[in-house]
């Protein structure tokens, strides 16, 4: 829940918003831009954070000027659950959460791209973003008072803690950081951790001081947060899939002016495709940074421990189907041509 210091920050920017927005449609100040605040959690240096600069270099370039992005990286305004409440309630206007974090809001379905070996890489899973099941996806967020605009990728994610992770056994009692989705609190279980939710920005703080012992994420946030230098050990396990809906505040997207509207969804359009064209490399880039500063021990799985993952994890799937949807789990699996 929002505490005073939240609130008040919260109402001075819905207000300034607002009055900037009335101003502008009117034309009563051609000088006063329409202001759209972008709120991320992550570092900008990683596909999220060039991704948002890209679209504030385009929609202001499209709109000649007549739309202003602000864009506030590193959960510099809001933590995770936070910034969904603030696009609600029109506090900011665009954010790109990652997918594993709609559960709170009632969208459980979008839980389905955390299942465990979904995707075989980014081509099967473009299958699923760029396809109708992707779009049926950004659809529901209608009436949660939510426009989807695009899914945004980050990549396949690793293991990480301060002990070896070669097969489930190792995972045994470890206290792993998890994004409040219940397929990773699943996933989690299944390994035989103990998942515990947390917001992004806490995580580096967790691992540093031992609340947590370990987390997962893909190469790029996990060195741009530097987590790297708190973890000791780490397995490129690519064991599941982190990405993004770029999201706007529903009221405000369709009281825009429609030429204005038309100039941003073009800046969206461009700046998905630079966002997705970029994200594998930022990820081995990240990768290789971190191999070459030296303080995490990088473990490639043998065929029979990735045998073992499989079999721990794959079972998820199935317990998770009543919860996300039997139907929508068999349409992904079909659309991103894994057969499990
Ligand atoms: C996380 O919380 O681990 C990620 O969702 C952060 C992000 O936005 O990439």
């Amino acid at each position: 829940m929002f505490d005073r210091r939240t609130f008040l920050r919260t109402a001075a920017a819905v207000s300034l918003s607002v009055s900037a927005f009335a101003l502008a449609a009117s034309g009563a100040a051609a000088a006063d831009p329409i202001v759209i605040r972008f709120s991320h959690v992550v570092a900008p240096d990683t596909p999220k954070g060039k991704g948002a600069d890209k679209f504030k270099e385009l929609a202001e370039k499209y709109t000649n000027g007549g739309v202003k992005v602000e864009v506030y990286p590193n959960s510099q305004l809001y933590k995770d659950k936070e910034e969904l409440e603030a696009l609600q309630l029109g506090a900011v206007q665009m954010l790109a959460p990652s997918l594993a974090k709609f559960g709170p809001l009632g969208i459980k379905e979008f839980e389905v791209f955390d299942l465990p070996y979904i995707f075989s890489g980014y081509d099967s899973l473009h299958k699923v973003t760029y396809g109708p099941v992707g779009k049926s996806l950004l659809d529901k967020l209608g009436a949660k008072g939510i426009q989807g605009l695009a899914f945004w990728d980050n990549g396949f994610k690793i293991m990480s803690a301060n002990s070896p992770l070669k097969t489930p056994d190792d995972f045994l009692g470890l206290k792993m950081r998890i994004q409040s989705s219940k397929v990773l609190e699943a996933e989690m279980n299944a390994l035989g951790a103990v998942p515990q939710v947390m917001a992004f920005s806490e995580v580096y703080q967790a691992l540093q001081t031992g609340v947590v012992d370990g987390t997962e994420n893909p190469p790029s946030n996990m060195y741009t947060q530097k987590m790297h230098e708190v973890q000791k050990h780490a397995t490129l396990s690519n064991h599941g899939y982190l990405g993004y809906a770029v999201i706007v505040n529903k009221k405000f997207w369709d009281e825009l002016p429609a030429d204005v509207r038309g100039n941003l969804e073009k800046a969206m359009t461009e700046a998905t495709e630079y966002a997705n064209g970029i994200a594998k490399e930022e990820n081995e880039k990240a990768l290789a940074a971190m191999k070459a500063a030296g303080t995490t021990e990088f473990h490639e799985l043998t065929a029979d421990e990735l045998a073992s993952w499989r079999e721990a994890l794959l079972p998820v799937h199935d317990e998770m189907a009543e919860r996300i949807g039997a139907d929508l789990i068999k349409q992904v699996q079909q659309e991103a041509g894994v057969s499990q």
